[in-house]
């Protein structure tokens, strides 16, 4: 096939994504696909005589690390200023392509207006439709639907810059609504740390979350076509599991399966199965849950286009069902074509 992998953009995970695209354009040249790998945001820059000899092989991409921290996205717009978030040919470069492997994360992206894009314009692309990817990219919004259908959430609070921040019960977690990767979230352990936290998640988005915060043990769950993967717990060594303790390797104890028991591992399967069913996903997904000391296990959220860096979860997963990196993102084409049947 002729594909695309988009990356890069202009989200807070802009390099996340820049490291799972990398990964995901050797795969797919190493199973023989015509692949372009394209940053979103800074477009292809070279000549562009026949839009099909973008897709001719090319060196391999060397891997991207993720820096310990979320880059300077301002830097990255100076690179074209003044300019939208879509960059040149990406168009018509998606356009040529059978497929356009989505490797974006974050909120331009993930958020459901680029698929709707693609959608008006007749291009294919892996993973969730436009109003999966928007539902579940705002927490709020998610979460309001899945208490609806009876999938456990933790209570919360969302407030709008300049309104006045009800105060939560202590602990809770102040974070961005839209966020990922942690970018924003904080952990309040009382009052005298809850104003700062609010400034933090004020400085990505307009609508923030302060919601309570969850004793327990942190589980996670993919989603291919509709079916759960194997669970897998997140173990940080220190401190919670943000963006540190996400991208730098060996920061983060990760066992799949999850040494839970068999009836806890198909109550929460069920359940994840669940949540991409509410919330209309497509294709693959991965769903984060806290299992409360009540044993109850609480859904924090929904990721549209979950992380496939080489630390990164969904790709674990693929490996405890046997599924190298390569196999998975054919899988994950597979089941993304279903939706254009
Ligand atoms: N209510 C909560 N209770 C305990 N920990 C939480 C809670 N909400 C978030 N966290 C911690 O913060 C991390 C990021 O939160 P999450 O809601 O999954 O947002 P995202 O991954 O999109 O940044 C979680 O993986 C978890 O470690
Ligand atoms: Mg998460």
């Amino acid at each position: 096939m002729r594909i695309a992998v988009l990356c890069g953009g202009l989200s807070n995970e802009r390099d996340v994504s820049l490291s799972s695209g990398r990964g995901i354009a050797r795969a797919l040249r190493e199973l023989g696909h015509q692949t372009v790998l394209l940053d979103l945001f800074l477009g292809w820059t070279e000549e562009l005589a026949a839009v099909e000899d973008v897709f001719a092989a090319r060196d391999e991409d060397s891997a991207f690390s993720v820096a310990e921290s979320a880059p300077d996205l301002a830097a990255v717009r100076a690179m074209r200023p003044g300019q939208g978030l879509i960059g040149p040919h990406v168009l018509d470069i998606c356009k040529a392509a059978d497929i356009v492997f989505l490797a974006l994360h974050g909120e331009e992206g993930e958020n459901g207006k680029l698929q709707a894009y693609f959608d008006i314009n007749g291009v294919r692309y892996t993973g969730s439709g436009y109003l999966g990817s928007a539902l579940a990219m705002n927490k709020s919004v998610s979460k309001t639907m899945l208490r609806a259908a009876g999938v456990p959430v933790a209570e919360s609070v969302t407030v709008r810059r300049g309104e006045a921040a009800p105060v939560p019960p202590f602990p809770c977690v102040v974070k961005p609504c839209s966020g990922g990767s942690s970018v924003g979230t904080t952990i309040v352990r009382g009052p005298e740390e809850y104003g700062a936290a609010l400034d933090l998640a004020f400085q990505y988005e307009d609508s923030v979350m302060a919601e309570r915060f969850i004793a327990g043990r942190e589980l996670t769950v993919g989603v291919l076509d509709g079916k759960a993967m194997p669970v897998t717990e997140i173990i940080p060594k220190s401190g919670f599991y943000d963006y540190k303790n996400k991208y730098q390797p060996g920061m983060t104890d990760e066992p799949c399966p999850a040494p839970i028991t068999a009836d806890q591992t198909s109550a929460i399967q069920a359940l994840a199965e669940k949540v991409y069913d509410v919330l209309g996903l497509q294709a693959y997904g991965r769903v984060d849950f806290i299992m409360g000391r009540d044993g109850v296990f609480y859904c924090l959220e929904a990721n549209t286009l979950p992380g496939m860096t080489p630390t990164s979860l969904i790709p674990r997963m693929g490996r405890a069902m046997g599924m190298d990196y390569g196999t998975l993102c054919q899988a994950l084409i597979d089941a993304s074509m279903k939706k254009y049947r």
